[in-house]
């Protein structure tokens, strides 16, 4: 019947299918039941239903489609094939740090890994309780922790220096039978002076990511000695746990150390809630006979009824300082294993891999042949290993929108393999970042980067978007607020991966390799729709121009409506966002991509023309300086409806009618007031944004513009500072200030590594290429990279850490640290590779 109406449809009005669904009103009930001898206009009516039916329907499904669209993959081929994590086909990297969110924490490339990892507590403190350190927080106030070395491979060592004492903690992997074999993790508590006491419980745990798997805890006289497991990517394993080594000084001044064993066999529905559950599992115990101390104990089992069995297990180990605590996890599958990889044999791999690790090093960025003295070529060490180290590996689905959803839906399930800015701050993905991590990380080791750019771009939805930050897993959400986690997919951020992927694809073109073939071929695809995303979402209303979307022009409380997805949040733009603005830095990205582009098609035997046009015309800078370089600002800028004249003030209280009342309450955030009407105009600003088209080489290098703006670099009254080259120009009205009552500056003066290092690379550039301007851009290069290199080093030095920005005015480290995400491409800086 249905077929029947479609085939009539073209004949059938509205207007006569409404009055004769009226007319047989009563026949309505029956008709769907009725066959065979239908009167004609019964037969009408049918037909009417249908077609408004149909109609419906079309409307409801192309409304489901318009839902759907956003979480709806790419239909091309995976960058990354489901089995490509397996330790099968990738036993190197199935096992590593991959937790980056915990001081010290192991787990697999499994979807639902098994995560192992430890906690720490100084006890005998006046403290109650005392504090226990799992995931790395700034509130912990650690005078430092570092990767000292990391290969992102087969091992790493990283100390953690608390007040009264320092901490090692060293894994190395051992390859061997079908699940990727073994690896052993050295845990050393020392303290910083011996004639002080101090004793402290270390934790170490093993946990199931909810039931997939089994662990079954062995106690030998009532100590926790092993855990036996199974789980269906590792197989059965084990992870023993022998007794501590305690060192000969700590019973030196006289009766032996005392010991104390506990351990805690639970429960956990959420990885993210191990804590808190094993802070409930603790009870206090006397630690002297005489009972004047008491000291935290786990309190042995405690599953609930409910529940399949235990998924954590904890074994404490408490006493003075210095001791040693290794843990051993065995893979099922590993035959002839020889000596278990502990004490003499741990040691000696470790040097084995420490010394393979120094010798790359060196290969690679010839710090020592620079003349650079010991104590900085350990910095840069650091540097790289923070950035391998904090590699992880995440399972989930990012929470998105689109203007066609009421609410936040979840995005397809997947992993992510990816380095995380900070791993107190920002313990995940996020997409801008990572291209400059991969300048790093490409150099490394390419197969890493190809990895964790694969990941990446296998996130790329129908449109060709990527969610800009990846919050996977409850580990992951757990360091999220809320407001923060929904992805929206007007938004994009810088494509930043077009910086590693250039010379990363010119690699594997001449490779020959048939993975690396592979790779490219379903890499390409993607490139172009991710291309075509910017190229189609971020334009501007007049041709070839640019926009970044997703600024708020209804924001009250700003003083500058926030530019989020240009990775430079308060960094000042048109005060008054309109569709026509135009975004100088975009345009340059945009020209950025299109180049690479052009080269990667071109070198794949694929059609290039239309990219090397965009290219050209994007680099035009005849058209660039129209579009873009403001005369009397003498500086390349962002276009809009703007107004310097605003600023942020407390609203005036309502005229009270009744002075019986009292008033209502009201917001008293500070508002924005203009002071005088915006008109469309180049945007004044002079910063990180106006360097733009030369930061990313576009310029050219007999422009007299050139000169200008490394005229303007060297200004002190506007970006020259000893430390490096400050965001915004001291003698703009934004410098220094607040973007809102709460909002401190950001991207308003202070000193950021990633710009700097374009900026280098560009300094670079433009003094190898032929031009008026290359002995002018020697010396800046030269001075810009000795100031920044200098005042990483001192900070690390006075504080322990790498920053995420440093102070204009004295150099220092600012915001979170560790922050070893782009910050630690000092170490290409020191290397003067760009
Ligand atoms: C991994 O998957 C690919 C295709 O998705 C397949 O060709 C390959 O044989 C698989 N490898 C292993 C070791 O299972
Ligand atoms: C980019 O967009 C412009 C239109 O804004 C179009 O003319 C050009 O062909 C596009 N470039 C590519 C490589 O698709």
């Amino acid at each position: 019947m249905a077929r029947d109406g479609v085939r009539r449809r073209p004949n059938l009005k509205q207007k006569d299918s409404y009055e004769l669904s009226r007319e047989n009103e009563d026949d309505d009930k029956k008709w769907p039941y009725s066959n065979g001898n239908l009167d004609p206009l019964a037969k009408a009516v049918g037909a009417a239903v249908v077609v408004v039916m149909t109609i419906l329907i079309t409307y409801f499904r192309y409304q489901q489609y318009l839902r759907d669209i956003i979480i709806t993959p790419m239909d091309s081929p995976l960058i990354i094939p489901a089995n490509s994590s397996t330790p099968a086909v990738n036993p190197d990297r199935f096992w590593g740090t991959y937790r980056p969110q915990a001081y010290f924490g192991i787990k697999s490339r499994s979807k639902t890994s098994p995560v192992f990892g430890l906690m720490w507590m100084t006890q005998l403190t006046n403290q109650m309780p005392p504090p226990l350190r799992h995931w790395c927080d700034q509130g912990d106030q650690l005078e430092g922790y570092v990767w000292q070395k990391h290969d992102g491979l087969n091992f790493g060592v990283q100390e953690i220096r608390e007040k009264l004492y320092t901490i090692k903690t060293e894994f190395v992997k051992q390859p061997g039978g079908s699940h990727s074999g073994d690896w052993s993790a050295r845990i050393s508590f020392t303290p910083k002076n011996p004639s002080v006491p101090v004793v402290v419980s270390s934790f170490f745990y093993s946990a199931l990511d909810v039931d997939n798997g089994r662990l079954e805890p062995k106690l030998t006289k009532g100590r926790l000695t092993s855990v036996h497991g199974w789980h269906e990517d590792l197989g059965d394993f084990e992870l023993q746990m022998p007794n501590v080594a305690i060192s000969a000084e700590a019973g030196k001044t006289g009766e032996k150390p005392q010991v104390q064993h506990s351990y805690f066999i639970s429960y956990a529905q959420q990885l993210d809630q191990l804590k808190d559950i094993m802070v409930n599992g603790l009870k206090v115990e006397a630690w002297d006979k005489a009972r004047t101390k008491p000291y935290f104990s786990l309190s042995g089992r405690r599953v609930p009824r409910d529940v399949p069995g235990p998924n954590f297990v904890v074994k404490q180990v408490t006493t003075q300082l210095p001791f040693t605590m290794e843990v051993l996890f065995q893979s099922g599958s590993f035959v002839n294993r020889g000596d278990q990889l502990s004490k003499e044999k741990f040691s000696a791999l470790i040097q084995s891999k420490e010394e393979e690790f120094d010798a790359k090093f060196e290969n690679i960025f010839h710090l020592k042949q620079k003349g650079y003295q010991p104590n900085e070529i350990s910095f840069a060490k650091a540097a790289l290993s923070n950035m391998l180290g904090g590699i992880g590996y995440f399972y989930g689905s990012s929470l998105v929108q689109s203007r066609y959803n009421k609410e936040p839906i979840n995005y397809w399930e997947a992993p992510l393999y990816t380095a995380v800015p900070s791993r107190p701050f920002f313990p995940r993905g996020f997409l801008w970042d990572e291209g400059f991590h991969n300048m790093l990380i490409s150099m490394w080791s390419p197969e890493i980067s190809k990895d964790i750019i694969g990941h990446w771009m296998d996130l790329m939805n129908a449109d060709g978007w990527i969610p800009r930050e990846q919050i996977l897993g409850s580990e992951a959400r757990a360091k999220v607020p809320s407001e923060f986690v929904v992805q929206r997919n007007t938004n994009a951020n810088p494509p930043t991966f077009f910086l590693p992927l250039q010379a990363l694809i010119k690699e594997m073109i001449k490779s020959h390799k048939p993975q690396d073939k592979a790779y490219l071929k379903a890499l390409y695809p993607r490139l172009k729709t991710w291309f075509n995303y910017y190229n189609t979402t971020q334009k501007g209303d007049l041709p070839f121009t640019y926009r970044w979307h997703g600024r708020d022009p209804t924001v009250t409380k700003q003083l500058n409506p926030l530019t989020l997805t240009s990775g430079l949040d308060d960094y000042p733009r048109a005060s008054h966002p309109t569709t026509d603005e135009r975004h100088v830095d975009l345009r340059c990205w945009i020209a950025l991509a299109a180049g690479v582009m052009a080269d990667i098609a071109r070198s794949l035997g694929q059609d290039w023309q239309e990219y090397k046009n965009t290219y050209a015309l994007l680099t035009d800078n005849k058209l660039l300086d129209e579009l873009h370089w403001s005369s009397q600002g003498q500086q390349y800028s962002d276009w809009g409806l703007h107004t310097d004249k605003a600023r942020l003030e407390k609203p005036k209280p309502p005229p009270n009618h009744h002075p019986s009342q009292r008033p209502p309450p009201m917001d008293t955030d500070k508002i924005r007031v203009i002071l005088s009407e915006p008109s469309k105009q180049f945007v004044n600003a002079f910063g990180y944004v106006s360097l733009f088209p030369f930061l990313l080489k576009i310029v050219d290098a007999d422009s007299p513009k050139l000169d200008t703006i490394l005229s303007d670099l060297t200004n002190p009254t506007k970006l020259w500072t000893d430390f490096g080259l400050r965001s915004i120009s001291r003698n703009s009205k934004f410098y220094g200030r607040f973007n809102s009552e709460h909002d401190p500056p950001y991207w308003r003066g202070a000193i950021w590594i990633n710009m700097n290092y374009l900026c280098l690379s560009a300094l670079y550039h433009y003094s190898s290429v032929e031009g008026p301007y290359m002995d002018k851009a020697k010396t800046v290069y030269t001075d810009l990279r000795k100031n920044l290199v200098t005042n990483i080093f001192k900070e690390y030095e006075r504080t322990g850490y790498i920053w995420e920005n440093y102070n204009d005015k004295t150099g220092e480290g600012k915001g979170s640290h560790p922050f070893t995400g782009w910050s630690a491409l000092v170490v290409l800086i020191m290397a003067e590779t760009f």
